[in-house]
C-alpha cells in the first residue's frame, strides 16, 4: 500500500503522491502558498527529511499556530505572514496551493507570484474546492455575496468566488505556464462516507478516483466532484 499522507482529502492525497514521485529521497523545495496553519503538511515533511518547505498566508493567526505546530522541524520549515499577491521573492521547485484559489481575489496576480517563485521547469500544483458554492446551509451560501462585497471594498480575508476551470487555465498560459493537466478529486459523497475510514478503505476511495480520472474528462466529472487541481509548469 501507498503511504497515506492525509485520509480526508482525495486532491491532496493525489499531490503528495506526485511530490513523492518527484522528490523521493532527494532535496528539494517547496513554497507553499494561501497554506493556513499547514497542518496537512506534517505526515509528508516527517517523511521527506531533505525537503524545505515555506509556508505563506495572510492570515496571521494562522502563521502564529503554524510556527507552534512546526517548531520541531527547526530551520527546514519556515511560515511568513505576506499576501501571496504581492510576494515573489522565494525560488522553489515545487509551488503548491491547497483548498485557496477560491478564497484569492486576485488570480492573475496570484499566478505571476506563483511563475516568479517556480525555478525554471518547475511545477506547480494549484488546488481549488466547490463546497462553499453548493452548501445547503443556508448562511454558507450567503457568506458567498457577503465576502465578494467585503472584497470589493478592501477586506479580502473571507473571499470566496467559485474558479471557472477554462478561465483559470486561459490565465495560467498568459503568465506564461503551460498546463500540464487539469484534475478532479473528492466525490462529494464519498468524501463524508470515507471519515474515520481504516487505511484499506480510504485507498481504495483513492484508487477509484484515479480511475475515474482516466475513465472520464474534468467536465464530466465536475458535477460529482469538489475539488479541483490544476497543474502548471514554468517554461
Ligand atoms: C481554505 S484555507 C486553506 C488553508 C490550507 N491551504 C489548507 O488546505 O488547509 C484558504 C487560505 O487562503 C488564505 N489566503 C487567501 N488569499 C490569500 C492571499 N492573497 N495571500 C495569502 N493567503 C491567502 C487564507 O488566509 C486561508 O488561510
Amino acid at each position: 500500500m501507498k503511504p497515506l499522507y492525509t485520509k480526508g482529502n482525495a486532491a491532496k492525497q493525489w499531490i503528495f503522491e506526485e511530490l513523492h514521485e518527484q522528490f523521493g529521497d532527494r532535496e528539494g523545495s517547496v513554497l507553499d502558498l494561501c497554506c493556513g496553519c499547514g497542518e496537512i503538511w506534517q505526515g509528508f515533511l516527517e517523511a521527506h527529511p531533505r525537503l524545505t518547505y515555506h509556508g505563506i498566508d495572510f492570515d496571521r493567526s494562522a502563521i502564529v499556530k503554524a510556527k507552534k505546530i512546526f517548531e520541531r522541524f527547526g530551520k527546514r520549515v519556515t511560515f511568513s505572514f505576506e499576501d501571496a499577491q504581492k510576494t515573489g521573492q522565494e525560488r522553489a521547485d515545487v509551488v503548491t496551493a491547497f483548498s485557496a484559489i477560491e478564497h484569492v481575489y486576485d488570480r492573475e496576480a496570484f499566478l505571476k507570484t506563483v511563475h516568479t517563485s517556480l525555478v525554471s521547469g518547475g511545477k506547480a500544483y494549484l488546488n481549488y474546492d466547490v463546497g462553499h458554492f453548493r452548501s445547503h446551509n443556508l448562511k454558507e451560501r450567503l457568506m458567498v455575496p457577503v465576502s465578494q462585497f467585503l472584497a470589493f471594498i478592501g477586506i479580502q480575508g473571507p473571499y470566496m468566488k467559485r474558479v471557472d476551470d477554462e478561465r483559470f487555465q486561459r490565465q495560467a498560459e498568459q503568465v506564461g505556464f503551460k498546463v500540464i493537466e487539469l484534475r478532479k478529486h473528492n466525490m462529494g459523497a464519498l468524501k463524508g462516507f470515507m471519515r474515520g475510514a481504516s487505511d484499506e478503505a480510504v485507498q481504495v476511495w483513492y484508487d477509484f478516483e484515479q480511475q475515474m480520472g482516466k475513465l472520464y474528462t474534468p467536465k464530466e466529472l465536475d458535477p460529482l466532484f469538489l475539488s479541483t487541481t490544476i497543474v502548471l509548469e514554468k517554461l
